[in-house]
């Protein structure tokens, strides 16, 4: 009894991650810039903090930090939920259902059936920037009698002139690539896996181009979820980097002729990321965000009235490290810094206003540990860094507080690092109950949810070296 009620008093608002007013959200689902709007749509359940009636949900923001939330996009019938999907617009009409006027936002989205016999994917037409959508009168227009066949992402390939839509084939482990010259009808390409991690459920993949850091070389990343049923607890992305022509992908190979691939995100609470269409050309920028949570506990996370947040908006690049492709991931710059000095960082200081990042330098390490350790004022611990002996990078939340007994919540995260380098920088960003932790300027990153009794603490050193940290705080200019 006790503990429900201490946990319906702490308030785990984030301040800088989109949260809904209320119930239950997973997935980023529709991201589209349009009239200079971000749009984010997502998997909400207007019912209760449970999932369930999937619809999908819309905010809308001017810098991608400032979240206004409108009322339900999409609305579940009785045929069916309506799952993940992405959103375009249609410049051109291409498939007639523009109004003559404005070029519409089109949502390409499966529809699951309320029976759970198939999935299909429809299409919803908006005229008044993503506020309303009317479902196409002909839907679905895709329909191959699958259970699980879900999470359409489509994009404008311009090399073909056409769009393009890639989906999961959950159960078996692969992605199918479709091609259409009007959104309404689709040929199917190619199929792509199993290949990486499989054995379990794929789901909401991505796929899109960036240059190589430094170079000329444009390459194209395929990112895939993949939902741990049975082996190890806990839900993934995986990163696949290769070649597309508009109909199939070409993954790049190791030296034994198997696909490379790589995680994402370290951390346990990256998912189902979707990067957005249509960013400005004089932006440029290739920008995802993902469900800042699990499978495996999201059901339990102790927040009221809201359950589920989006991590941070992201830059994505890429880099060759080491004769090897690398995601590389940062925060966006428009996250502001209001105060340097604002946090010390040897006492508890009342940090609950803003959020705030970190800036840990080390350099000269030499085959020595880095790690760190957030003491917050009630007891618990969030530790961090480098160990020297396997040469990787870790977090662990295993005294975190709320959830962080279960072995799938508590279990050490750790990656090896990637860089060849004697110095180390970590880059974090806490926000009441959540850590974004940037290893080496974002090639190896971490995302976790933590829920302790007071956001108030100290970090302490825990190795015998010299280490620079500086800190900020962060928000929104008042
Ligand atoms: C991923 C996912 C998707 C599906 C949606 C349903 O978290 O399982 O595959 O479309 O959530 O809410």
């Amino acid at each position: 009894m006790l503990d429900i009620i201490n946990k319906t008093k702490i308030d785990y608002r984030p301040k800088l991650h989109f949260t809904p007013k209320q119930n239950w959200i997973n997935d980023p689902n529709g991201l589209v810039y349009f009239e200079d709007e971000w749009h984010l749509f997502f998997q909400y359940n207007p019912f209760g903090n449970e999932w369930g009636h999937m619809h999908w949900g819309h905010a809308v923001s001017k810098d991608l930090l400032n979240w206004e939330e409108l009322p339900i996009a999409i609305h579940e019938d009785e045929e069916y939920m309506i799952f993940s999907g992405s959103c375009v617009i249609d410049w051109n009409n291409s498939s007639g259902l523009g109004d003559g006027k404005n070029p519409p936002m089109i949502a390409i989205y499966t529809g699951s059936a309320q029976n759970w016999e198939k999935q299909v994917q429809c299409l919803a037409i908006s005229h008044d920037k993503g506020r309303t959508f009317t479902k196409y009168a002909n839907n679905p227009v895709l329909d191959i009698g699958k259970k699980d066949f879900r999470d359409p992402k489509v994009f404008w390939h311009e090399d073909t002139k056409k769009w393009i839509m890639i989906m999961a084939n959950s159960t078996e482990n692969t992605i199918s690539i479709y091609s259409s010259n009007n959104l309404i009808a689709w040929e199917l390409e190619s199929n792509f896996g199993p290949a990486g991690l499989d054995g379990k459920l794929w789901e909401c993949p991505d796929l899109f181009a960036l240059k190589v850091e430094e170079t000329n070389e444009i390459k194209w990343v395929l990112k895939v979820d993949i939902f741990e049923r049975e082996f190890e607890k806990y839900s993934m992305a995986q990163v696949f980097i290769g070649d597309f022509d508009g109909k199939n992908f070409e993954c790049e190979k190791d030296e034994n002729g198997e696909f490379k691939w790589q995680r994402a995100d370290y951390g346990h609470d990256f998912y189902a990321s979707m990067s957005w269409s249509d960013v400005p050309k004089n932006d440029g920028r290739r920008i995802w965000l993902g469900w800042m949570n699990s499978h495996h506990y999201c059901k339990n996370t102790p927040t009221i009235p809201w359950r589920g947040s989006m991590t941070l908006p992201r830059v994505i690049s890429l880099k060759n490290v080491g004769n090897s492709y690398h995601i590389v991931q940062t925060p966006i710059q428009e996250i502001q810094i209001l105060d340097k000095s604002a946090v010390a960082l040897n006492t508890y200081k009342n940090i609950e206003k803003n959020a705030h990042e970190f800036f840990i330098e080390v350099k000269k390490l030499k085959k020595e540990d880095a790690i760190f350790a957030l003491n917050f004022e009630e007891g618990e611990k969030i530790i961090f860094g480098y160990e020297a002996q396997n040469n990787s990078l870790f977090i662990d939340r295993s005294n975190s507080g709320a959830l962080s007994e279960r072995v799938e919540f508590g279990a050490k995260q750790s990656a090896k690092r990637i860089l060849d380098c004697d110095n180390l920088k970590i880059h974090f960003i806490i926000d009441t109950c959540s850590i974004e932790l940037f290893f080496d300027d974002g090639l190896i990153v971490f995302s976790e949810v933590f829920y302790v009794k007071s956001p108030k603490f100290k970090i302490e050193c825990l190795s015998p070296i010299m280490a620079k940290i500086t800190a900020c705080a962060l928000g929104v200019h008042e």
